[in-house]
């Protein structure tokens, strides 16, 4: 099975850099974040608190996601639109600290690779828990005000101060959590986007594939 982990904080180019990546290499992409997120919408749709554990826990083995790169749906609802709204991405860093629900998702996660003979996999913490044996693993960093911006850019109606406070407080629930924290997996390649653009990223990570 080859799987290709990309992690990083939110805003470090990792969505995009992973799609182009999966479509250089013509294999799959999975977005793992769009999967909490998918839980999260799964729960506040069915007026569920996403604090309260065990009922989300619940849900996250009950409900249909489809994960695709076009598309997300949820017990057959498009959702792909919402689950990047507000509402999600304020209640989303609860949902992904419940320990129930992260095992859930990992096992859904190495049964789409298994499935297809593995593929791209976007997250937090894809190289250091789900694939720690991946072919190779990347972690992308930017700098916080270039990850405020890029944010900034992706959604509309909020103003760059709003979105570079939000960025701020997931990242410190994501690093802070006790259940799978966001770190640098041992073995990855550490690359530093703020400066670079996306085909250049996707040529350095080509290149490191050819290294291993
Ligand atoms: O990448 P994103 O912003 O769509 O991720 C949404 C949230 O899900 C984010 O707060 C971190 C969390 N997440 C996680 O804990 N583990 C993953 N593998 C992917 C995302």
């Amino acid at each position: 099975m080859k799987v290709i982990a990309i992690d990083g904080p939110a805003g470090s180019g990792k969505s995009t850099v992973a799609r182009r990546l999966a479509e250089r290499l013509g294999m799959d992409y999975l977005d793992t974040g769009a999967m909490y997120r998918a839980v999260t919408f799964a729960a506040l749709r069915r007026g569920i608190d996403p604090a309260d554990a065990e009922p989300v826990a619940r849900l996250a083995k009950a409900v249909d996601l489809e994960v695709t790169p076009g598309e997300v749906r949820v017990d057959g609802v498009d959702a792909t639109i919402e689950i990047r709204g507000p509402e999600v991405s304020r209640a989303v860093s609860l949902v992904a600290a419940n320990p129930e629900v992260r095992t859930e998702l990992v096992r859904r996660q190495r049964e789409w690779a298994a499935s297809r003979g593995g593929g791209v996999v976007e997250g937090r913490d894809i190289g250091s828990v789900v694939f720690p044996d991946a072919q190779l693993k990347v972690y992308l960093t930017a700098r916080p005000e270039v990850r405020a911006e890029r944010r900034a850019a992706e959604v509309t109606g909020l103003d760059y101060e709003t979105v570079a406070a939000d960025l701020a407080r997931r990242d410190a629930l994501d690093q802070g959590r006790e259940t799978a924290p966001l770190r640098v997996p041992e073995g990855a390649v550490e690359l530093d986007t703020s400066d670079m653009t996306v085909e250049e990223i996707v040529d350095e990570i080509v290149r490191r594939l050819g290294d291993g």
